[in-house]
Parts: C-alpha cells; sequence; structure tokens
C-alpha cells in the first residue's frame, strides 16, 4: 500500500483556512494555491533519489549530493490542477510537464477525457500528479491510469483537499502510488462536492463563476 500523508503543517494551515474562505477573491486564491503547493511539494519530494558528486568550494573539494537522473515530471489534471504548476514549478524548475484534461460529467460525476499530452521521456522520470481536489477520486484514478501505460519510474498524487471516498477509491485502484494532502475532509454531499470543501476548485482558480 502507497503512504497517505496529511500535511498538517501550520503554514498550509493557515493558507488553507483562507482558501477555504468563500470570501476570498481570484487573484488571493491563486496565490494561495501556488503558495500551498510549493509547500507541500516540499514533503512530496523528501524521498528522491540523491547521488553523490564532488564540487570545488572556495575552501575545499567537497563531496555533496544531487538528485540523481532524469528526475521530475509534473502532471496536472485540467483545470485545477494548473493552479499547482507555478508552485512546484518554483522549487523544481528542470521538470518537465505533462497535461491531462478531464471534466466530470455533471449528472454521472464520472470523468470525461478530453486531452492527454504527456513528456516523451516520461519513462525515464518519477510522477507527481496535481489536482486540487480528490472528490469521489475518479479523475485521479482515470488520470494516473493514462499515465501509467507510459510507464514511469514512479507516481504520487499531490492535491489539496480529499474527500474520505476519493482517498479509498484512489488508494484501493493504485495502491504503489503515494497520496499527499493537506486536508481530510468529512463527507461528498448530493452533487459530489467536498464537504466543508472549498466549492468548485477551477472556477475559483478562473473566475469562471
Ligand atoms: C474537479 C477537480 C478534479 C475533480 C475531482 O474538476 O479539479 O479534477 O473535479 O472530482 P472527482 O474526484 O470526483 O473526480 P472538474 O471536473 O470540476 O473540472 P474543471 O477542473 O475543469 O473545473
Ligand atoms: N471538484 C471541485 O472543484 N470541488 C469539489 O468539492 C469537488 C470536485
Amino acid at each position: 500500500m502507497g503512504k497517505i500523508v496529511i500535511t498538517n503543517h501550520p503554514l498550509i494551515q493557515h493558507k488553507l483556512t483562507l482558501l477555504r474562505d468563500k470570501n476570498t477573491g481570484s487573484k488571493e486564491f491563486r496565490s494561495l494555491v501556488g503558495e500551498i503547493s510549493m509547500l507541500m511539494c516540499y514533503e512530496a519530494t523528501r524521498d528522491l533519489p540523491l547521488q553523490e558528486v564532488e564540487i570545488e568550494t572556495p575552501i575545499a573539494v567537497a563531496k555533496t549530493k544531487v538528485i540523481s537522473g532524469k528526475k521530475l515530471a509534473f502532471v496536472p489534471i485540467l483545470r485545477a490542477g494548473l493552479g499547482m504548476v507555478e508552485g512546484v514549478v518554483a522549487l523544481v524548475p528542470s521538470a518537465r510537464i505533462g497535461h491531462i484534461g478531464l471534466y466530470r460529467d455533471p449528472e454521472t460525476l464520472k470523468p470525461v477525457e478530453y486531452y492527454c499530452k504527456l513528456p516523451a521521456d516520461i519513462n525515464e522520470r518519477e510522477v507527481i500528479v496535481l489536482d486540487p481536489m480528490l472528490a469521489t477520486g475518479g479523475s485521479a484514478v482515470d488520470a494516473i491510469t493514462l499515465i501509467k501505460k507510459r510507464e514511469p519510474k514512479s507516481i504520487k498524487f499531490m492535491g489539496i483537499i480529499a474527500a474520505p471516498e476519493g482517498l479509498e477509491m484512489l488508494s484501493k485502484a493504485h495502491p504503489d502510488v503515494d497520496i499527499f494532502c493537506a486536508a481530510l475532509d468529512e463527507k461528498l454531499n448530493e452533487h459530489g462536492y467536498i464537504v466543508p470543501g472549498l466549492g468548485d476548485a477551477g472556477d475559483r482558480i478562473f473566475g469562471t463563476k
């Protein structure tokens, strides 16, 4: 079974409170999603493989570490996952970015795929899938199924708020995937929204409602 990590760092929890508040406007919401994603990326990359290198400091030769191999690819699930990209790329500027477009059918709540473009060398990379909301889990499960066909070295999922239903579905469907979220909320409502959640993440990031 993969790890499930709820990153309850005080800075993340404080920013999450501002994010949930219905009076927070799009500009601040976007900044907060970026900041939370950056802080969570620090935790999600904790076990990246390192290799030893030798460099010269102004004082002496030093044996020290760099991240080994081809490193990372981030894959945001459109649209809301896009809001997380800036924050994670600030920490890992050499990462490649793939995109998977999925929307939830409002009636069935099942994800519908409309776009998939992944880095050509994704099979040599560790992948972190980005989506702020893990609600029923359908979008994350389908996105990860698509990525697995390209045989990356590993896959992690990084979200902001999870519902118990989504966490269970994702960890059952992809038990090899580590899951990082900032909060585990109470439940889903009858429309598949996370309670208390933060509303529709895509609409709040892009100001479409
Ligand atoms: C939202 C969210 C996730 C999905 C989560 O996207 O960004 O991708 O719902 O729900 P699930 O876990 O039940 O699949 P939405 O379908 O609203 O599309 P959007 O990001 O384009 O607004
Ligand atoms: N998608 C969202 O944007 N919010 C939810 O609460 C559930 C799915």
